[in-house]
């Protein structure tokens, strides 16, 4: 059976346990990014418009089934706050004993936050019995944590399993739509933008993409496999050896299938990653010996931004270097600008690339801001995702 949407369930006056995810950055306790929480506020509203009792868990970080609390949500309990304009219950344990006479004593429309659902291991195992739990909360599951999709954890694929009535939120149902566009409606030429590293990681993508694409820029650590893979050296750059094998496959395999592979022609280089290094400039591909590679270089620039100017269909993922450190942002926020100018349908998806382009405020210019990382890639990827399966049937 397909997926049905929150709009589409019966949860007039239920208790609606909504998945969300809530695993923002942090610096020092202060939430710095907050778009996962700003995109979750119309499924929440919409099960308040049906004077649901809201109860909403999440991750956050990796506290391995432990107590850190420096991964509380309580942060994100005052910035729910802030957006619903009204209290929101804070749980410190989402297994309390209180926790039933709480959401008992809830009206409609209230709103419930548990901690991190991490702190326990039965969260990460994917616990039946951690499912059976949170599942007595609550007459409706509804998952809108679409960056947690491709995790097969309690909270997302146990615990729907024990629902008859369940769904999608409103937030998963544009992840979807907008990243099935980018699969099934694109418009020629079609660029995939991609950079940062683990080659390995991203190996099926790469394949997909070869298959869809016209074009694929690549840039940061993402590029250095398949220069080397060209013969060029690459200096200290950051290299994954066991990827050059992949990256002269795939180039091997890009060229049968006409599809355009575009590395840097030059880079911005220095022999340590800091803000007052030295930084020189290559002529060519090639990274000088006790160098490493840390931004794309100028001809690049050019060269990419006027691919991108021509294209219809964008998808980036990955910065183009190191952009937290102000001498090597240059190519990312050339990058961003080139893609945020385009009239196309532009989408961006992953933790770095989406910071970079809220870092420049060009987020209104995209089609899409995907709020997935992982997830969005394995969407692309093809690969069913366990907690969209988990909604099905
Ligand atoms: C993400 O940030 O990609 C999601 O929240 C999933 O987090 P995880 O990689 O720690 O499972």
């Amino acid at each position: 059976m397909p997926i049905q949407y929150i709009d589409e369930l019966n949860i007039e006056n239920a208790r609606v346990f909504i998945r969300c995810d809530f695993n923002v950055p942090l610096k020092d306790g202060h939430i710095t990014n907050d778009l996962r929480i700003k995109a979750s506020i119309p499924t929440i509203e919409y099960a308040q418009s049906k004077n649901a009792k809201v109860i909403l868990a999440s991750h956050l970080g990796r506290p391995k089934g432990k107590i850190d609390k420096t991964l509380s949500l309580e942060p994100i309990a005052e910035r729910l706050l802030i957006y619903l304009k009204r209290e929101v219950f804070f749980s410190n344990d989402c297994q309390a004993y209180g926790n039933l006479k709480l959401i008992e004593q809830m009206r409609p429309q209230d709103v419930l936050l548990f901690e991190n659902l991490r702190f326990h291991p039965g969260e990460t195992n994917n616990s039946h019995h951690f499912a059976l739990q949170l599942s007595k909360y609550a007459d409706v599951y509804v998952n809108d944590a679409f960056g947690a999709a491709h995790r097969a954890h309690a909270s997302v694929e146990a615990l729907p399993k024990l629902f008859s009535e369940k769904g999608g939120g409103l937030l998963l149902k544009k992840e979807i739509q907008a990243l099935t566009a980018l699969i099934e409606n694109r418009t020629p030429p079609y660029v995939v933008v991609l950079g940062g590293g683990k080659v390995s990681d991203k190996v099926s993508l790469l394949r997909q993409i070869i298959d869809v694409a016209d074009t694929l820029l690549l840039g940061g650590a993402m590029a250095y496999p398949f220069l080397k893979a060209q013969g060029f050296e690459v200096g200290n750059s950051k290299l994954e050896e066991e990827a050059v094998d992949i990256a002269h496959d795939l180039l091997q395999e890009a060229k049968k299938k006409k599809i355009q592979i575009i590395l840097p022609r030059d880079h911005w280089v220095a022999k340590r990653c800091d803000v007052d290094a030295e930084v020189e400039k290559t002529p060519s591909p090639a990274i000088p010996k006790g160098w490493m590679g840390l931004d794309i270089g100028p001809k690049t620039i050019l060269q990419y931004a006027q691919i991108l100017e021509k294209a219809k269909t964008i998808f980036w993922n990955g910065p183009m270097g190191i952009f937290e450190v102000a001498p090597f942002e240059q190519g990312t926020f050339a990058i961003a600008e080139a893609i945020a100018n385009n009239n196309g349908y532009t989408v961006v998806g992953g933790g770095d690339s989406v910071a970079a382009v809220y870092k420049y405020q060009l987020q209104l210019k995209f089609s899409h801001v995907s709020t997935g990382g992982g997830a969005s890639l394995e969407f692309l990827q093809g690969t069913p995702l366990p907690g969209i399966l988990a909604l099905e049937g």
